[in-house]
């Protein structure tokens, strides 16, 4: 038979730019995006990040240039990482990265939107995301808790638009909430790492952010707070508590590796869902790239595109800020 005589054609929404644009399903825009900002103490110059191209460990100073650059490049809202020089055990100073939130704020106001990572990774001097009990076997909840809300405290009191707490210990939502409650931050946003898996994708950031467990650990890895990747019902669990403890924005994160979990909580829980495309997903595509192997920005493209497929409302990207040109010369190849 010939094929044109059947009454359905896939291929006739596919024949031509204009047809395929109006049937599109996804259209990637920039204003979706969140790019990753860190800013290191202690360092004269700003630093490139082996696996991920174009994001640097920034000094103080070319933080600001750098996000003056992402503004012109059409990104708005960034996820900012402080890195301070300072490592301890408990009691920790959180004045280094208050400091960049204010002069990022007093510099560009209401032109950005700055979310902060809450965690405790960056501080202490094992690198875990929270305090150690006197045996070094354990992280403690409660202890860690209340650091934490300190944290966010601090961050939304040198003017955080938004606190993203990303450690995975119990409760320290509910924790933080109060905290700001109680300070009179009604208005600054909660987005809660609440889909976080252990996952072995993290590998180029820890060395960004100085966050490895190191030393002489009986706890070796994050096993015992983060989520195990085969447990997707955890991660269920784990973000109705956080919804109901009151996060403004749940996330699952890593992205691609977690397409089944995405689209299922983002279809079961009605927040805004934010996916976080961590560091090793990022480098992979660009040490493909290197090699010829794959096109780039065609790549990337299609992981976010995935994302939002699956329902996210917004993406973290270390991409975001090449994001524009990207989609444009995507649309220009139609
Ligand atoms: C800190 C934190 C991590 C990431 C974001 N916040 C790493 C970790 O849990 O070790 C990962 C981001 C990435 O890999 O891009 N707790």
């Amino acid at each position: 038979m010939n094929s044109n005589s059947f009454p359905l054609s896939n291929r006739r929404t596919r024949l031509n730019p204009h047809i395929r644009n109006l049937t599109k399903e996804v259209t990637l825009s920039v204003q979706k995006l969140i790019q990753p900002l860190f800013v290191v103490e202690g360092i004269s110059h700003k630093e490139i990040i082996p696996g991920l191209t174009g994001v640097y460990r920034e000094t103080s100073h070319s933080l600001l240039k750098q996000v003056e650059n992402d503004l012109e490049a059409g990104i708005h809202s960034f996820l900012l990482f402080g890195v301070p020089a300072q490592k301890s055990e408990k009691n920790f100073n959180y004045d280094f990265t208050s400091q960049q939130i204010f002069e990022l704020k007093k510099r560009f106001g209401q032109d950005i939107f700055l979310s902060v990572d809450v965690c405790l990774c960056s501080y202490t001097s094992h690198g875990h995301c929270g305090i150690l009990n006197d045996s070094l076997d354990h992280v403690m909840n409660h202890e860690s808790v209340d650091a934490l809300a300190d944290c966010a405290l601090a961050y939304a009191n040198a003017g955080a638009d938004c606190v993203a707490p990303s450690d995975m210990m119990d409760h320290r939502v509910l924790a933080i909430r109060e905290k700001l409650d109680a300070n009179k931050l009604h208005q600054t946003l909660l987005m809660s790492y609440s889909a976080k898996f252990h996952s072995g994708f993290y590998g180029p950031f820890r060395v960004a952010a100085d966050s490895a467990p190191k030393g002489e650990l009986k706890i070796k890895d994050r096993a015992t707070y983060q989520i195990d990747p085969a447990n997707p019902s955890d991660a269920y669990r784990s973000s109705m508590r956080d919804m109901e403890e009151g996060a403004d924005i749940l996330m699952v994160k890593p992205g691609l590796p977690y397409l089944d979990v995405i689209k299922e909580l983002t279809h079961s829980i009605a927040l805004p869902w934010a996916v976080y495309e961590v560091s090793g997903e990022y480098a992979a595509i660009e040490l493909m790239a290197e090699k010829n192997l794959i096109n780039r920005e065609r790549a990337h493209l299609e992981s976010w595109t995935a994302f939002f497929r699956a329902g996210a409302s917004m993406v973290i990207t270390y991409g975001a800020r090449d994001a524009a040109a990207w989609i444009k010369n995507a649309e220009k190849n139609i």
